[in-house]
């Protein structure tokens, strides 16, 4: 089984458009050993030939042509994407959806209902869509059930009610509810093998270190190295956790959390705002993380399990 990392960055991507932070500038002028990175998605395959879009990024006619097995050209319209699943209903999940209008057959689309309900109001993506291809909605639980993914025989997933937060333009963003952020567990039919995904990821329970201790590969939450990392900046009066992200540094930041792990699971830090300094590889950010046994996602990144 394959998860193909898209897009590793959180919203925004790296360079952000408006962005002159000491990252973006140093990537636009060459002074910084970094790279760029497009927002937020992975595709997941059993057989290498139906995909499962996990996120719908603004960038996602970019990823499909950086990634040839997208597009495996059986048909004069055809794409290697199956179904697509939504985390959460942030812009950078979702708006790469109105970009797969041109389907010729209607989107099988995979979320909560707390997801789809902002996706059909507040930003009504699924009635806009109704006047394109159209959207199959299947409901996502979160009570643990495990749930086959149309058009992937094989595929199994089950999904976990996560704390983050939903969008800033959701009613509920004051007052979020289990579903409107959700971790994904994927299961390899063949070897049982398992891989966990949280790409926002405000909070992480003993529940979560016991779920993610049985996995070969968890990809979570790695938007920001400080809790004051945009204010410190300039950038934004509200803090890492006030946006529903665990920073990475600091008492009770991921690192901690993820040294909890086993040392057989692999650890991915993913999702990753311009702003953090972990982007940097020869940063003593990354050190750390290499020192923890931590791994910085980046667009094209392969893993398998
Ligand atoms: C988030 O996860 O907080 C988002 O990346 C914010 C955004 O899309 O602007
Ligand atoms: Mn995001
Ligand atoms: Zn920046």
């Amino acid at each position: 089984m394959r998860i193909r990392v898209l897009g590793s960055s959180a919203g925004g991507g790296f360079p952000q458009w408006n962005c002159n932070c000491p990252n973006c500038d140093g990537l636009r002028r060459g002074t910084l050993k970094v790279s760029a990175r497009t927002q937020s998605s992975i595709a997941v395959s059993v057989n290498e030939a139906d995909w499962l879009l996990v996120n719908a990024s603004p960038d996602v006619l970019t990823q499909i042509r950086a990634t040839p097995a997208l597009q495996p050209a059986r048909a004069i319209r055809d794409s290697g994407i199956a179904a697509v699943l939504l985390m959460d209903a942030q812009i950078d999940h979702v708006t790469g959806l109105l970009m797969l209008r041109e389907r010729q057959t209607p989107l099988p689309l995979l979320a909560t209902p707390e997801v789809f309900s902002d996706i059909s109001a507040g930003f009504p993506i699924t009635k806009i869509l109704s006047h394109y291809c159209g959207v199959n909605t299947h409901d996502l639980p979160i009570d643990g059930s495990t749930v086959d993914v149309p058009g992937m025989p094989g595929l199994q997933v089950q999904t976990v009610a996560l704390s983050s937060k939903p969008p800033p333009y959701s009613p509920f963003r004051g007052n979020p509810r289990p579903g409107d952020n959700i971790g994904l567990l994927l299961r390899n039919p063949a070897t049982g093998q398992r891989a966990f995904y949280a790409p926002g990821l405000a909070e992480v329970t003993p529940a979560l270190i016991e779920l993610m201790s049985v996995c070969s590969a968890v990809l979570v939450d790695g938007t920001f190295w400080t809790n004051d990392e945009m204010q410190r900046l300039g950038l934004s009066t509200k803090a890492a956790l006030d946006m529903g992200h665990l920073p990475q540094s600091g008492h009770g930041g991921m690192i901690e959390q993820l040294d909890r792990l086993p040392a057989g699971v692999r650890k991915i830090l993913i999702h990753i705002n311009n702003t953090n300094p972990m982007l940097v590889e020869d940063s003593d950010e990354r050190a750390e993380l290499t020192a923890h046994g931590i791994e910085v996602a980046h667009d094209g990144m392969d893993i398998t399990f």
